[in-house]
């Protein structure tokens, strides 16, 4: 591979404290009608969405807020919002919150513009009009979506898929790790690992290259001390850590751009789909297994990652253990059923050995 590498950023990424306020000018060149997509509580909680509101009102421009989406967004909810947009002549999009409204908000803009495309349409029709142009706030600390030309949405037959493309990055990020401040404890955590897994499991796909290999690297070094303290200690971070945090996320998100997610988010949405299990819980619970098979395809760049990270392989899977518990188990024929449904799950082709479903198989029935 050597120091070949590539980078696609369309997204002109505005970070640092009030980043909103400080670049409010870039709302009126987008429109004068806006639809906000939320979720019910977290825009609200942040702070960003009375922020947004305030600007709006001291620039004139209208807007909607469309609240209905919730954790593991519908398409049908994405397309209901994307008739919502139309309703009202929407010019743009504002998505505020954590990975669900601003993965939803990303096909909101494709439905809006596309009203041909309904309900799971959006996983194989074409998108023939350019979607609406679309800001994308984050409140979490974890999903890198608002850097990431990916949504993650749940069909109509209750399954998690991705659709992604250039068509679904957004137009500015507005990073302002305050807007994290007020997530409660097992969402920091949860979404702290599940950008861990980004970094992690993008820097050993076969996508990988030198440029996104150290964006991981960094990330997970940035990210591993204060995982370690929050699990540790049941603590909090503080507001530096938070920043920290926050800035990790983006860089695993830069390196989850190139590089895209190997069997732990693969398998995970499984987790989630069937026992409700928070997303980045659901997949730093098959991380252990994934940095095995990494050391196996390149034990270097897995020594590299555990030197930057400060730690070793036995001390991470124990504090995942820790944090990961669950108060379910798997049956025989639910982990048959999943052996079966993953003979052709891209995420093994994206991992770096050939762990297969039947591997999977085996990994589930052992944790589980
Ligand atoms: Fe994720």
């Amino acid at each position: 591979m050597g120091y070949d590498f590539s980078f696609y950023m369309p997204v002109n990424i505005l970070g640092g404290k009030n980043a909103l306020e400080k670049n409010k000018n870039i709302f009126s060149s987008l429109g004068q009608r806006c639809l906000v997509v939320t979720g019910k509580s977290s825009a609200e909680k942040s702070g960003a969405l009375g922020d947004i509101k305030k600007i709006f009102d001291e620039l004139g421009i209208e807007y909607e807020i469309f609240n209905k989406i919730t954790e593991n967004p519908l398409t049908t909810d994405c397309l209901a919002g994307g008739k919502a947009a139309r309703d009202m002549k929407a010019d743009f999009v504002v998505g505020i919150g954590g990975g669900s409204p601003l993965d939803a908000a990303k096909a909101v803009c494709v439905y809006a513009a596309n009203p041909h495309i309904v309900d799971d349409g959006i996983y194989t029709q074409s998108v023939v009009h350019t979607p609406l142009p679309l800001v994308l706030i984050g409140t979490t600390a974890g999903t890198g979506s608002e850097v990431s030309g990916v949504s993650v949405l749940t069909r109509t037959n209750g399954r998690k898929q991705s659709v992604s493309g250039k068509n679904y990055y957004a137009e500015y990020a507005v990073a302002d790790s305050k807007y994290t401040y007020s997530v409660p404890y097992n969402t920091t955590v949860s979404t702290a690992l599940d950008a861990l897994c980004h970094a992690v499991e993008s820097m050993f796909s076969p996508r990988a290259d030198f440029l996104s290999q150290r964006f991981s690297l960094m990330s997970s070094k940035m990210l591993f001390p204060i995982i370690e303290k929050m699990i540790k200690e049941n603590v909090l971070p503080d507001e530096a850590e938070r920043d920290t945090l926050y800035n990790a996320s983006l860089y695993a998100g830069f390196a989850l751009n190139k590089g895209g997610t190997g069997f732990p988010h693969g398998m995970g949405y499984a987790l989630t789909e069937d026992y409700n299990v928070p997303h980045g819980k659901a997949c730093a619970v098959f991380l252990p297994a994934y940095l095995q098979e990494a050391k196996k395809a390149n034990p270097s760049l897995y020594n590299s990652l555990f030197r930057e990270m400060g730690t070793d392989f036995n001390s991470l899977k124990a504090l995942i253990e820790k944090f990961c518990t669950f108060d379910f188990s798997v049956s025989e024929d639910k982990a048959r059923e999943y052996e079966k449904r993953w003979e052709t799950l891209k995420n093994f082709k994206n991992s770096p050995t050939d762990f297969n479903n039947h591997d999977a198989y085996d990994l589930i029935k052992h944790i589980f």
